[in-house]
């Protein structure tokens, strides 16, 4: 069910944006912490609430491709056919910064990163925000630096309540992962954050190659080795492992929750003895229902407080570049044995 946001409430975040404030609210992928793009101190206010580093740069969201012009001084012809095809919706284009675009959202970059999502609750934010006089709204995903990022306003609130005016609600986020993001700044486009719009769709739809992905360009917060992580240390196994070292875990005694198919979970059931500790969670077969839930199930698995999370490698497929992405950023915080 999709919590209504009514027209006060949105004129209420509206107000509270102009007045340098900070309001948590839905995108499709995840929640955002958004503030106005062009206003220094809210923007500062962000990067504190957030714990974010200085030099790490966030995502505008505008009310429509039309507004391209008053971020990027080049709108090239990738970038057009892009924005087209998938806007509103969860792909961030990086292109070069028009005169004005502030340092402090860039990261100091000559580079500025944007995106129309497709939320209707965003989406009136954005266009109310746009007829108040604000050009733009800087998000990040509306955790704290370096955790696993909300779906849900609940979510939100367990982390960020303190630092903003205002959590819209939205209901539970349709994508579930963070946008993609393509840097159409250079010579060729290429992928710097892969996410539910697929390499595959994105050089169709440009009829063209891209360039070599640079997942580890240092500027890409999301490409940290140890972003998106739950506290427990997880494990990220292929199928033939995961029982294995589930009850390699249980016989120790440790306390043991597993993300893993229907078909492993039940192999690992028929072998369960007295007095194991296993918290199981079956991972949806398609990976849109994996992206959507895949946040919700690492916050259940760390909450279980066992002493690992295992998860099982979903399949190498190209709709899953994304959760595969996600999934070894959160185990790379490799745990002693
Ligand atoms: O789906 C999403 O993109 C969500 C929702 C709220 O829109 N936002 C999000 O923001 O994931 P954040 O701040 O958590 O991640 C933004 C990513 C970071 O990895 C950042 O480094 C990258 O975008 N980024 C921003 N500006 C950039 C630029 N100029 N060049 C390269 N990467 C950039
Ligand atoms: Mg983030």
């Amino acid at each position: 069910m999709i919590a209504a946001v009514s027209d006060q409430d949105l004129a209420a975040a509206v107000a509270a944006l102009a007045d340098g404030q900070l309001v948590a609210f839905p995108t499709e992928t995840v929640y955002g912490l958004g503030a106005n793009a062009r206003n220094a101190a809210a923007v500062a206010r962000l990067y504190a609430a957030k714990g974010r580093p200085p030099d790490h740069p966030v995502i505008v969201h505008i009310a429509s491709a039309d507004d391209l012009p008053l971020w990027a001084r080049e709108v090239p012809d990738a970038a057009r056919l892009l924005a087209a095809r998938f806007w509103p919706g969860p792909l961030t284009l990086v292109l070069k910064r028009a005169s004005g675009v502030r340092d402090a959202i860039t990261g100091g970059q000559d580079t500025v990163a944007v995106r129309c999502p497709a939320h209707p609750v965003a989406l009136r934010l954005l266009r109310a925000a746009r007829e108040a006089g604000i050009e733009g709204i800087v998000a990040p995903s509306a955790n704290r630096f370096g955790r696993i990022s909300p779906t849900t306003a609940a979510h939100v609130r367990e982390e960020l309540a303190d630092s903003v005016a205002m959590v819209l609600d939205g209901g539970p986020c349709a994508v579930g992962i963070e946008s993609t993001i393509v840097d159409v700044s250079g010579e060729r486009p290429r992928v710097l954050r892969p996410g539910m719009i697929t390499e595959e769709e994105i050089a169709e739809c440009l009829g063209a190659g891209l360039g070599e992905a640079t997942a580890a360009a240092p500027r890409v917060s999301g490409a940290l080795p140890s972003h998106y992580a739950p506290t427990t240390p997880l494990e990220l196994l292929d199928s033939g492992a995961c029982v294995a070292r589930v009850r390699a875990l249980l016989a120790t005694g440790q306390g043991v929750a597993v993300l893993a198919s229907a078909e492993t979970l039940a192999v690992l059931g028929q072998t369960l003895g007295h007095g194991d500790r296993l918290l199981a969670v079956a991972a949806p077969a398609t990976p849109e229902a994996y992206a959507r839930s895949l946040y919700a199930k690492l916050r259940e698995l760390d909450a279980s407080a066992c002493a690992r999370i295992l998860v099982e490698s979903p399949p190498s497929d190209p709709g899953w570049q994304g959760i595969i992405d996600r999934l070894r950023r959160a185990s790379s915080a490799k745990p002693a044995d």
